[in-house]
């Protein structure tokens, strides 16, 4: 082990410089706190973020010094690539750049799954070889997701062929995994990878960069202890159910934290007005001007429940769309923001042009107006099929917006449904329609109980979601890993 620890943390996006989604935030916010953490042992940890370089990127990052030329063996010779360097808040970032006018940088992510797998996997194999070149190994490479995985399969191919790797430890952190890189085959063949043998795993599954790379790290991370235990259930498991069965022993689930310092009602300066725990009456002045300006009268009594989201299936709009409504006799309006799949956006219209006086929908990415309905909305609505860790529900509870989430992944984990003296928030089981209307029915019912609700908002808003407690659990795990004889557990 090098003292300070060394990772390398390979991403396709990090916060403040691309985000996409959760992942963005998870790899804007877990590198620093890692760093920053201040472990019993006073051991500390030299952690390094490596992400592509994105189409537009240098503009959001501050000047970048050249400190590698890199190539890539392919079937017809060599990919070429330049890595760029640069500081951020006292963490080290490196840039990944394809060589000539390859295609796949504009966008972050790809309409074609062959442009992503290009971009990804030459990217995936890119960082190996950089760190060749500048000469720094670290301890351990932490990838994250199907973009990533690549280079955990490959590091143990190298480890085994070039002694600069022998001592890498890797870990994949799973987000999302569903996302398994279909359709990128032919970009591994072009980069001369070859199927996993492994004869435990789907024979579809041998030749895809996401089981490629489970099927060789040395540590799994799940984002969330129930989402590690759902990764052994049919319903989310995905196809891969009998391998995370069988690798048990070497996966884990760690709730994901936010960074409590941009997301604070007390100086949050999108907020119409800043409140703390022990100023709520502050908080209904956001409220009403988003009731204003949404054109949904000035009542602030009346329950406004706020779905911040992106439009994919996972997020459950279907049970949305035909929970609601079974609440049509219900005194609430609700804002929707977020943007994504056509038919779920049709589903949204449709139902807004129902019941258009008290359901409004802003189909766009808009951050400043998701900090407004944070700090507005009465209730979140989160009715996701499934949701490895989730973010918005952290956020929503801490900005005093009480969350009716599905019981599943880091939503089980994060919010309390039971008993109801320490409730933070309502949970559901069922993933329908019906199950969705009678929960946030409860919870509008106990809105209308303006002590019990309020007793509810402050006990949300006083739980800790700061990164702290898991940048230690990552850290730990770290440790352990260097403990362990590679190839052994
Ligand atoms: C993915 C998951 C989400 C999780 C995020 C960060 O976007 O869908 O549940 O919070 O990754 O880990």
């Amino acid at each position: 082990m090098h003292s300070p620890l060394r990772v390398l943390f390979i991403t396709a996006e990090a916060e403040p410089f691309v985000k996409i989604g959760g992942l963005g935030d998870y790899a804007g916010s877990l590198p620093k706190a890692i760093s920053e953490f201040k472990s019993s042992d006073s051991s500390n940890v030299d952690i390094r973020v490596v992400l592509p370089f994105h189409g537009g990127i240098e503009a959001t990052v501050p000047p970048l010094t050249k400190i590698a030329s890199i190539k890539v063996q392919t079937n017809t010779g060599y990919a070429k690539g330049i890595v760029f360097q640069f500081a951020h808040q006292g963490i080290t970032y490196y840039l990944v750049k394809r060589s000539g006018n390859p295609s796949g940088y504009k966008n972050v992510y790809n309409p074609t799954q062959i442009e992503d797998a290009r971009k990804y996997i030459f990217f995936s194999l890119a960082c190996l070889e950089f760190i060749k070149v500048i000469d720094w190994s670290p301890d351990i490479i932490h990838a994250n997701d199907w973009h990533t995985a690549i280079s955990v399969y490959e590091l143990a191919e190298k480890r085994r062929a070039d002694k600069f790797y022998r001592s890498v430890r890797s870990l994949l952190t799973v987000h999302n995994l569903p996302f398994t890189g279909e359709g990128s085959q032919p970009t591994l063949r072009e980069f001369q990878l070859k199927p996993l043998k492994s004869i435990l795993l789907p024979s579809w599954a041998k030749f895809l960069p996401l089981p490629m790379g489970l099927e060789n790290a040395d540590e799994i991370v799940a984002v969330s202890p129930t989402y590690a235990q759902e990764l052994k259930q049919e319903e989310f498991g995905n196809g891969l159910v009998d391998f995370f069965f069988r690798n048990t022993h070497k996966t884990t689930g760690i709730l994901n934290g936010i960074d409590t310092s941009t997301w604070d009602p007390a100086t949050d300066e999108c907020l119409s007005q800043n409140y703390s725990i022990n100023q709520m009456e502050k908080r209904n002045i956001n409220k009403e001007k988003i009731l204003q300006e949404f054109g949904l009268g000035n009542n602030i009594k009346k329950p406004l429940l706020v779905l911040i989201s992106r439009l994919t299936p996972q997020k459950g709009i279907d049970i949305l769309l035909q929970g609601l409504p079974h609440l049509f006799d219900d005194e609430w309006s609700a804002i929707f923001l977020g943007s994504g799949q056509h038919e779920l956006e049709k589903g949204l219209i449709d139902l807004e042009s129902q019941i258009p006086d008290r359901f409004k929908v802003v189909l766009e990415f808009n951050n400043p107006l998701a900090h407004r309905l944070y700090a507005s909305g009465d209730i979140l609505l989160m009715p996701s099929l499934y949701e490895p860790c989730g973010l918005s529900q952290l956020i929503a509870m801490r900005y005093g917006c009480i969350p009716v989430a599905r019981a599943v992944g880091g939503l089980k984990d994060s919010i309390i449904a039971e008993p109801p003296d320490l409730r933070t928030g309502y949970l559901f089981e069922k993933a329908d329609g019906l199950t969705f209307a009678n929960c946030l029915r409860k919870a509008l019912s106990d809105y209308k109980n303006k002590k019990k609700w309020i007793s509810i908002q402050k006990r949300a808003m006083n739980v800790d979601f700061s990164w702290k407690k898991s940048a230690g659990q990552y850290l730990d795990l770290y440790k352990a890993m260097l403990s362990v004889k590679i190839g052994t557990k």
